[in-house]
């Protein structure tokens, strides 16, 4: 049992961790695409359309506005989870790629011109890499890259000189490859001292460490909610409050309004002003469980959870597979999260996925949208496991297992 959470515990509030897949239980280990749910976050959701389903900020009737207090309960509750001056700075978009876009298409448009130039890091996934190339073909951007090391890790040594002249740093917090956690504060820091503007994707860290937006002094910050025991399609944009008072809309439509006349339109209020349409309530409703789920077990035991169980991970399977196995990224837990990306003997990363799922043993396999630092790590795909709060031991064993039998069915 971990010294920090009663997993078996956990384990029982999750409905699908209860099944079995390929007459094995299941061993869930891709929550970096995206995490399973407990029991109470599919229930608030249940609730809400058995209950309250209505359209928010129109209805001036109970259920609507019960619906609408839901909304904003649930705005409260992702600011003070990411350590949020405050809720006016939270703006739900659709996932962490949308908040991204939201701030490439607004934020950029507006503050980027010819010849300014973007620092990304080699380690981000498509999502922190695509939004900036569609804006610098656009505008005629330049994008540069802070290199990765071989072992996963920021290579840092030219940083003064890959932020000369740079206009935004877009940088992840965790990487969804290699698990490496770069120094968010440190490049921060060193942005801000040539007056750059800093982005911090932090999908991959969110679900997993405890947040605190501010103490990175981070000037947005991406997340979404699916990692995070929440429900898929909705995530969230924080921003300073000033930079997005300064930003026009990105997209148009109901409610983002505060007038509109057969001439033209004034936009809202934030974050309204970035909540273009109905909203996905029900999913708005289900991220204000997750957080309440996740508070309740505490970021700090779930980190300490997760750091233990990588450690026990990385000294597993390096002991049993020993040459036979590499494991990207760094390959100590200070410097990394529960993300591992393995390469085992030459066994193609889907054939050894298929082979682990006989097992009942859920990886991902392939390029992890990441393709840059694909060719970077030196491979084409990985086959990918990534722990969350509600594995174990076990599940590290049974990984392990299954890899043998892997090993075992390609020698033949
Ligand atoms: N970025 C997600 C992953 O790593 C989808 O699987």
């Amino acid at each position: 049992m971990s010294a920090t959470l009663d997993v078996a515990a956990i384990k029982a509030e999750f409905p699908l961790l209860q099944r079995e897949v390929n007459d094995h239980p299941i061993v869930y280990l891709d929550s970096g695409a995206t995490s399973q749910k407990p029991q109470s976050v599919l229930d608030a959701m249940d609730r809400y359309y058995a209950e309250i389903n209505a359209n928010i900020h129109r209805g001036a009737y109970l259920i609507a506005e019960r619906a609408t207090t839901a909304v904003e309960k649930s705005r409260v509750a992702l600011a003070r989870f990411l350590g949020a001056p405050s809720a006016e700075e939270v703006v739900f978009t659709k996932n962490a790629t949308e908040a991204i876009n939201l701030v490439a298409h607004s934020w950029g448009r507006t503050n980027l011109v010819e010849g300014d130039v973007i620092l990304l890091t080699a380690l981000e996934h498509h999502a922190n890499i695509v939004p900036w190339q569609q804006l610098a073909t656009e505008r005629g951007l330049d994008i540069r890259w802070i290199p990765v090391d071989g072992d996963g890790r920021l290579d840092l040594a030219d940083l003064d000189v890959l932020l000369d002249d740079v206009k935004l740093l877009a940088v992840t917090a965790a990487s969804n490859v290699t698990g490496t956690l770069p120094p968010v504060r440190h490049l921060a820091d060193a942005a801000h001292a040539v007056g750059a503007t800093v982005l911090v994707d932090a999908s991959q860290w969110v679900p997993h460490l405890p947040t605190d937006v501010t103490a990175w002094d981070a000037d947005f910050v991406a997340v979404t909610g699916h990692k995070m025991c929440g429900p898929t399609g909705i995530g969230a944009l924080w921003g300073r409050l000033e930079l997005l008072d300064a930003m026009p809309p990105f997209l148009g439509g109901g409610s983002m309004i505060q007038n509109v006349t057969f001439e033209g339109f004034t936009p809202a209020d934030v974050p309204a002003r970035f909540e273009a349409g109905t909203q996905p309530i029900a999913e708005i409703v289900g991220w204000d469980a997750a957080i309440d789920f996740l508070e309740g077990l505490g970021m700090e035991a779930v980190a300490a959870h997760e750091r233990d169980l990588t450690a026990y991970a990385l000294r597993t399977l390096t002991e049993r597979f020993g040459d036979d196995l590499f494991i990207h990224g760094p390959s100590t837990v200070e410097e990394r999260g529960g993300t591992l990306s393995l390469a085992y003997r030459n066994i193609h990363p889907h054939d050894l996925s298929q082979v682990l799922d006989q097992h009942g043993v859920c990886v991902r396999a392939g390029h992890h949208c990441a393709k840059p630092l694909m060719k970077v790590l030196g491979v084409n795909a990985t086959a990918r496991a990534s722990l969350y709060l509600y594995n174990d031991e076990a599940d590290v064993d049974a990984l392990a297992d299954a890899m043998a039998d892997a090993g075992d069915f390609f020698a033949l």
